[in-house]
């Protein structure tokens, strides 16, 4: 998730190679991402700290209370500091650092690695206007960004979080069918994956409601609406709906 953020900053020219400086416990990706970003690069996350003005945790959340640890020690109260770390509360990274520290915690998800990221972000108390634009630019580099309160940060973890897994059993299921109804598996897979994302850019770039949208392609007695009428006879809406309720649900139980 590191690097998806990293080159999507570089990408978007918001920040310059020159002022990211990259830590990581193994050397050879810190040499890997040297080489291929040109950024600073270093072990020793106390010092790091000190040279910035946002500091990005992006380890597994049962590293991130070490890091606090090292973190603590270099912090200032200017510094923002924002931590992707799955279903780890503002709370807790607060109670890591100071009381004082301004701190944003982003729930991203894996299209980030393509630019085309959904990032939800929820603010400490202590965080001003300007810190929070900061940490929009830096995920709008890798995709949308919205801001909610904490206390939506599951129902992000089951709606964009576990999102992408829902839309890959989609786009194989299509696919699917369409080798079922004859086709090659590459041209299916090919038909099924540019549908989805040509219709995803439709809806967001036209900015109308889907609903509206699947009834101008739906004309009387034709194909679509014979297609429509098999997901509707499956339940699609309910089970699309209760996925995100059921892993919304799994998200608050792993968080308590
Ligand atoms: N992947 C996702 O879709 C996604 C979505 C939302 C949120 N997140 C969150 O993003 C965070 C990172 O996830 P990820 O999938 O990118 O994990 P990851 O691939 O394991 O990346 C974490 C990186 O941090 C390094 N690291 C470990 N200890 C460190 C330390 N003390 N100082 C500096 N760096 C250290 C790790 O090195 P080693 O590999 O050598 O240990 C690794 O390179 C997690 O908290 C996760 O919950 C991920």
């Amino acid at each position: 998730m590191a690097e998806a953020l990293l080159a999507g900053l570089l990408q978007s020219g918001a920040v310059k190679s020159s002022n990211i400086w990259a830590t990581d416990v193994s050397q050879d990706r810190l040499n890997f991402l040297k080489k291929k970003y040109q950024v600073y690069i270093g072990t020793d996350n106390t010092e790091a700290v000190k040279w910035a003005t946002v500091i990005i945790l992006a380890v597994k959340p049962q590293v991130l209370p070490h890091v606090l640890s090292q973190v603590k020690k270099g912090l200032k109260r200017t510094q923002l500091v924002i931590s992707i770390a799955a279903g780890v509360p503002l709370s807790k990274i607060i109670g890591g650092l100071s009381s004082s520290a301004s701190v944003i915690r982003a729930m991203p998800n894996t299209p980030c690695l393509v630019q085309q990221g959904a990032t939800a972000l929820t603010t400490g108390k202590t965080v001003t206007q300007d810190q929070l634009q900061m940490a929009e630019a830096i995920f709008e580099a890798s995709g949308k960004v919205v801001v909610v309160e904490e206390t939506l940060m599951d129902a992000v973890t089951g709606l964009s979080g576990s999102g992408p897994a829902y839309v890959y059993v989609m786009i194989e299921a299509l696919a699917d069918g369409g080798v079922r109804m004859g086709l090659p598996r590459h041209i299916a897979q090919t038909l099924a994956t540019q549908t989805v994302l040509g219709t995803a850019n439709l809806v967001s770039v036209s900015g109308e409601h889907p609903g509206l949208l699947k009834d101008r392609v739906t004309s009387p007695g034709g194909t679509t609406i014979a297609g429509l009428h098999e997901l509707e006879k499956g339940g699609v809406r309910a089970i699309f709906m209760t996925a995100v309720e059921a892993a919304t649900k799994r998200s608050q139980e792993l968080g308590s």
